[in-house]
């Protein structure tokens, strides 16, 4: 599966902007603030349905103007986003439309058309970070891989965000009417225990596979979300007005020998050394659960690593499409430029 050709329309700082990738590996160059990495997350956005920077996708379509598409040829399929903003600066909304060859889609079937992992450097985040990041690295996994995780997610999501509304109420009269909560939780409890069991899953495979950069162990801190949990947590659920349990509060502990979370253990090249190592079974798994090898997506990494770790980097470059974003052509190694077909980029246009 890859990416033949993307078409953006008025997305982030694109007015109209068409390319045509290779399937294998396509580099493109263009300085600061020229769209690279708003390029690449315009291909994630295909493979996961959101975008990997925000959750507000009013950011996502150009500034004055009113509609954002994504449209792309992915082997035999068209498929397109379609992100639209309305209401006054201040107070936007916004909503999105998914297309696979010109049909409405929900979400969860949009998704799974095509797949792709994506590294950059700032993916580092998913060591040090907040749990948030953690939570990230998995359903860009499962979202991906697993329609039942997607439609589960999609109700736990909105039912959360209900739920959280409810008790932002009871917060502000001092009063919890019973009966409002019941489809709440009883919705929370049954989408929830599904992603978990699904999380559990992954990081058990994560843990069973082989790892030749870097030796660490996943331990699964999870928010289980149970009617015991929910009845033990409601008078603090009251006092602060969100949820506080369910995997909307899971962690990933990351450690190496000993329990030595490598969060604080790790020296910053062993934290750098578990990113990589965590993006190849990322690819790997994807590629195992789909039968389809993603894109892989590896934006200004240049920029940041040295060059023993470019090095372990570029040899993640297989025979699956990749594309790379950079500052400087030179960056590159020559052999891998050969095969390459190089974009240029100068402030949302092609050069
Ligand atoms: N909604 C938007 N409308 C117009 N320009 C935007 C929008 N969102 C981001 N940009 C612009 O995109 C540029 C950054 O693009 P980016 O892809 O991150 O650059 P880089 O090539 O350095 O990766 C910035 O100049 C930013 O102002
Ligand atoms: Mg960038």
């Amino acid at each position: 599966m890859f990416v033949k050709h993307l078409s953006l329309q008025n997305f982030r700082n694109y007015s109209k902007a068409d390319f045509n990738f290779s399937q294998s590996t396509t580099l493109i160059v263009g300085p600061n603030t020229s769209g690279k990495s708003n390029l690449i997350e315009a291909v994630f956005f295909l493979a996961s349905g959101r975008s990997f920077r925000t959750d507000k996708d009013d950011q996502l379509v150009k500034l004055n103007k009113g509609i954002a598409r994504i449209k792309a040829k992915a082997e035999d399929k068209n498929l397109e986003v379609m992100i639209v903003k309305e209401g006054e600066e201040g107070q936007l909304r916004s909503f999105k439309k998914y297309l696979v060859n010109g049909v409405n889609k929900r979400k969860a079937d949009f998704v799974g058309n095509f797949f792709a992992v994506l590294f950059a450097p700032n993916d580092l985040e998913i060591i040090i970070g907040s749990p948030g990041r953690r939570r990230d690295f998995l359903d860009n996994i499962l979202v991906q891989t697993d329609r039942e995780y997607r439609l589960a997610m999609g109700f736990y999501e909105k039912g959360l965000r209900i739920r959280n509304a409810l008790l932002h109420k009871a917060k502000e009269t001092g009063r919890r009417s019973e009966k409002e909560f019941t489809y709440w939780d009883n919705l929370l409890i049954v989408q929830g225990q599904k992603i978990t069991g699904k999380r559990e899953e992954l990081i058990r495979y994560l843990n069973d596979s082989k790892k030749d950069i870097l030796n660490f162990e996943i331990f699964y801190d999870k928010s289980i979300v149970s009617k015991d949990r929910l009845a033990q947590y409601r008078n603090a659920e009251v006092a602060s007005g969100v949820t506080l349990v369910g995997p909307h509060r899971d962690d990933l502990l990351i450690n190496l020998k000993e329990d030595q979370d490598i969060k604080y253990f790790g020296s910053r090249g062993q934290q750098r050394l578990a990113v990589l190592q965590l993006k190849i079974l990322e690819l790997n798994y994807i590629e195992k659960a789909t039968q389809n090898k993603p894109t892989l997506l590896l934006d200004d990494i240049f920029s940041e690593l040295d060059e023993d770790h470019i090095k372990l980097v570029l040899d993640m470059i297989g025979d699956q499409q990749t594309i790379i974003t950079t500052t400087h052509e030179e960056f590159i190694p020559k052999k891998l430029l050969n095969m390459t077909k190089v974009i240029k980029l100068t402030n949302g246009r092609r050069s």
